[in-house]
């Protein structure tokens, strides 16, 4: 495995607009669509080589510009041999890894409306399948990526949690759950990290609703802005391109001194 040249975080020059990955290897889940699409298409434009993943798959035009630095895999985040594989095929490919982005996400296979899911009506067998991607995928991403970022001298993970595990979500009791544990995890490897001395930064973000398909059975099939998104401050849900903006944050020497931290990005929803 190729040594690394890692910043020095406490002496860092900012990298210019356009080239703030550049020479960094990325794994970003969840990549066939939405949030993570949107995160893989602004790190190649910011010079990062991507793997991009996801359990269905990833149609090449989807990688857009920069994508001879992209590689899509099939890959179930809930899967740990699957996981492994992902490590082994990105350092064959590019002998490190400096960013993990665990953006791969579920709220009930098949959909439906959240309120089908309170505390009275959910089952067993829909709260296990959330928490098997959302928990057990972003807690398997960072257990296998860590050692490898240690190899090679440091890396940041960023973990896609939600404004559902920030507040209570009657009406969503898995995916609030799953989304709270995703905001724990992240904290405990956070402290984990800089205690070792890993030189491994870790932090969530925290959406409110986003344009994508995860979110259209939580607006009934509108796109809920202006009067029908009352409840939001900014009075609009949001684009995945402006979580996409906080990935690359958290994800860049940007945010350098930045570790256990959660952002919301959600017109102001965790405030209200
Ligand atoms: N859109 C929102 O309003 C919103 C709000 C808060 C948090 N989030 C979170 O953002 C993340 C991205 O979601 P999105 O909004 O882009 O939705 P999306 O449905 O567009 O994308 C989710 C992706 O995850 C993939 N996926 C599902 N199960 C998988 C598995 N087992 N292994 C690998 N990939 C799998 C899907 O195929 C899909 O491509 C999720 O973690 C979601 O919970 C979304």
């Amino acid at each position: 495995m190729a040594s690394a040249e890692k910043p020095n975080l406490g002496t860092l020059a900012r990298a210019d607009p356009g080239q703030r990955l550049a020479g960094r290897v990325a794994i970003v889940s969840g990549a066939a669509s939405g949030i993570g699409a949107a995160t893989v298409a602004l790190f190649l434009r910011e010079g990062a080589k991507v793997l991009a993943t996801d359990i269905r798959a990833i149609d090449d035009d989807k990688l857009g510009a920069g994508s001879a630095r992209a590689i899509a895999l099939r890959h179930d985040v809930a899967s740990e041999r699957e996981w492994r594989n992902v490590l082994i095929r990105t350092t064959e490919e590019y002998e490190r890894l400096d960013i993990l982005v665990n953006c791969a996400g579920i709220n009930v296979p098949g959909g439906g409306p959240p309120n089908n899911q309170d505390i009275e009506n959910v089952t067993m067998d829909d709260y296990r399948a959330v928490q098997a991607v959302n928990v057990e995928g972003t807690l398997l991403g960072c257990k296998q990526a860590i050692p490898v970022m240690v190899e090679t001298g440091g890396g940041a993970i960023v973990n896609i949690s939600s404004i559902a595990g920030w507040v209570g979500v009657p009406g969503a009791v898995p995916y609030g759950a799953s989304k709270a544990a995703v905001w724990q995890i992240t904290k405990s490897v956070a402290l984990h990290c800089a205690r070792a001395g890993y030189n491994i930064r870790c932090n969530s973000v925290h959406p409110g609703g986003i344009h994508t398909p995860i979110f259209v059975p939580m607006t009934g099939g509108g796109d809920g802005d202006g009067p029908e998104a009352p409840h939001v401050p900014m009075r609009r849900y949001g684009e995945p391109d402006e979580v996409a903006a906080a990935i690359l944050f958290l994800a860049s020497d940007d945010s350098s001194y930045v570790t256990g931290a959660s952002l919301p990005v959600d017109g102001g929803l965790a405030v209200t």
